[in-house]
């Protein structure tokens, strides 16, 4: 009889470990994680990092918010989702977008077919609430609680999607006004019982780089760091880079101010990281729950004498910070596996105990990850179609007649960041030895770079002309061959 009694009691013991845990995914915007941004925050470290796994090989499929935004919530290469750049007509959160993608999205897939109850806070994508595509009324398939931002990254003076009825917040930080929605949200008796999925998407630390109050005197003698490609000049690099100035001026304390208002912003992300880790904990879900934190790119300032920005193939702004803690997760393992945004969708699904569905890029590491096992090898794309806006470049700047570039200001030194030109694909390569980069440019000059990242982390050297053709052949290959795929097909 106690035999049985224990039995069941085992048995009501182990089921009682929810068979569909909670999933927590916050969601930066443009936060670097070469420059050291991370440095800034303590609770992130001390309740993700140290309580789980960190993917130092983790990339972003697109340096640029909206295609990467898209890429997140479908687990598809940009080529799949359609998504090009941040405008309506580039297919951030178009018509084809809300009707194609939003109903196959892994929130969707979680309502659907795990009942989970889905939480929304924050930017969206970029384009969100406009009224050429349905304004704030558009509620995204999948979600009950959506609290969504009217456009892009604001941290004041902007409206909010409240579960579709706009509200205009005038003097509220956005950052802390989504943190008091997710812990209302936590508040519900059903959230002890129901497995939901919340993401919380900071406007931190995307420009105006406007910090809470409390955090404007934090870092006053900041300085930005001074990587090896800081302020690096060379001739072997893509027309957008080689354009002027060939140096930075000696004084860059807009830059140093820039970096520091950046750490202050995230300080308001670190609280509301703290804040929702120490509400689960309250409501005893905290050991059901999986907590994920990564941003939508990384960022460069100063690096191969670019300005700030991101939208580049180069390390600083493919390389984002990923930690994941959950069940069966052990404490501060340290994971090599290549992973990029397309695997997210599919990790959260297996999380949930949902198949990656067949259209799916992307791939679950999630076994990995609880069994150990660490896959040091893999292919990933990274795909980026460079914008042109004359109504952004300064009439001051030599350029201003050029259609073809964008974002070139007095104050980043006419430094323009971007060009109709500067479209390209990559492939990032990970195998025994081999930590390899190779980018091949759609312009006129169908230019390469390549970088050997084992022996030069800071690409320095664009070693494509001492290349073997072989090796060309065999670069050219992959990336023609990724450049089409999908499903599958992706992963070799
Ligand atoms: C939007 O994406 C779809 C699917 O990839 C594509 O057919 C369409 O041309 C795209 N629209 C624009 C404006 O890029
Ligand atoms: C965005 O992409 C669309 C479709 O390719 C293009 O027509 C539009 O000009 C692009 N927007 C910018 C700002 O480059
Ligand atoms: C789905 O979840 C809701 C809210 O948590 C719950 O009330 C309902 O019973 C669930 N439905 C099924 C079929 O499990
Ligand atoms: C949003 O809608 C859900 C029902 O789907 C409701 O429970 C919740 O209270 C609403 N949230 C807000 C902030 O109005
Ligand atoms: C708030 O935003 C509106 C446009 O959305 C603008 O007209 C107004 O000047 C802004 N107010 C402040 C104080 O920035
Ligand atoms: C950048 O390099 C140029 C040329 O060496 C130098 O004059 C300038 O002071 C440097 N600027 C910074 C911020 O290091
Ligand atoms: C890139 O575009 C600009 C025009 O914006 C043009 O002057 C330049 O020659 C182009 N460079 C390449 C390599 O295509």
């Amino acid at each position: 009889m106690l035999r049985i009694l224990l039995f069941l009691f085992v048995v009501t013991e182990s089921t009682s470990n929810r068979a569909r845990p909670n999933i927590v995914l916050i969601l930066t915007d443009d936060q670097d994680l070469l420059l050291q941004s991370m440095t800034v925050m303590d609770s992130v470290q001390q309740r993700i990092v140290d309580e789980g796994a960190t993917f130092v090989n983790f990339f972003v499929n697109s340096p640029i918010c909206c295609p990467s935004r898209s890429t997140i919530l479908t687990g598809k290469y940009p080529h799949n989702t359609g998504v090009r750049n941040n405008s309506i007509s580039g297919n951030c959160s178009s018509g084809y977008w809300q009707k194609y993608h939003e109903p196959r999205s892994f929130v969707s897939l979680l309502k659907t077919r795990a009942n989970y109850t889905n939480f929304y806070a924050g930017k969206y994508l970029n384009t969100y609430g406009d009224r050429k595509n349905g304004g704030v009324k558009h509620v995204p398939d999948g979600y009950d609680w959506w609290i969504g931002l009217q456009g892009n990254s604001k941290y004041y003076n902007y409206t909010l999607s409240i579960n579709g009825t706009g509200r205009h917040f005038t003097n509220e930080y956005l950052t802390d006004v989504m943190k008091n929605y997710a812990l209302s949200f936590l508040n519900q008796q059903q959230i002890q019982r129901d497995p939901f999925f919340m993401m919380l998407a900071t406007p931190a630390c995307h420009q105006p780089f406007t910090p809470a109050p409390r955090h404007r005197h934090k870092f006053p003698d900041l300085k930005v760091l001074r990587t090896p490609s800081f302020n690096y000049s060379d001739d072997n690099r893509h027309w957008l880079i080689r354009m002027p100035p060939k140096y930075l001026p000696a004084d860059v304390a807009i830059m140093d101010d820039i970096q520091r208002k950046r750490y202050q912003t995230l300080l308001a992300v670190d609280e509301l990281v703290s804040e929702v880790v120490a509400k689960l904990d309250e409501i005893s879900v905290l050991d059901d729950t999986y907590i994920m934190f990564t941003s939508d790119n990384g960022y460069h300032i100063g690096q191969f004498v670019q300005a700030w920005d991101k939208r580049q193939p180069y390390e600083t702004d493919l390389r984002v910070p990923f930690f994941i803690r959950g069940p069966l997760i052990k404490s501060k393992r340290t994971m090599y596996q290549p992973v990029s945004t397309i695997d997210i969708a599919p990790t959260i699904l297996s999380i949930a105990g949902i198949k990656t569905p067949n259209d799916m890029d992307g791939r679950s590491f999630y076994k990995n990850l609880v069994k150990g096992i660490d896959n040091k090898n893999g292919d990933i794309l990274i795909e980026y179609h460079g914008e042109s806006n004359l109504k952004t470049i300064d009439y001051r700047c030599p350029w201003v007649n050029d259609k073809g570039v964008s974002q070139c200001t007095l104050e980043s030194w006419c430094k323009c960041q971007d060009s109709r030109n500067n479209t390209y694909a990559c492939v990032r390569r990970f195998a025994p030895e081999v930590n390899f980069k190779f980018c091949k440019f759609f312009d006129e000059e169908n230019f390469i770079e390549a970088y050997d990242l084992q022996s030069d982390p800071s690409e320095l050297h664009n070693i494509y002309e001492l290349l073997k053709s072989n090796d060309i052949g065999e670069y050219t290959k992959v990336i023609n061959l990724l450049e089409k795929c999908s499903g599958k097909v992706c992963n070799g």
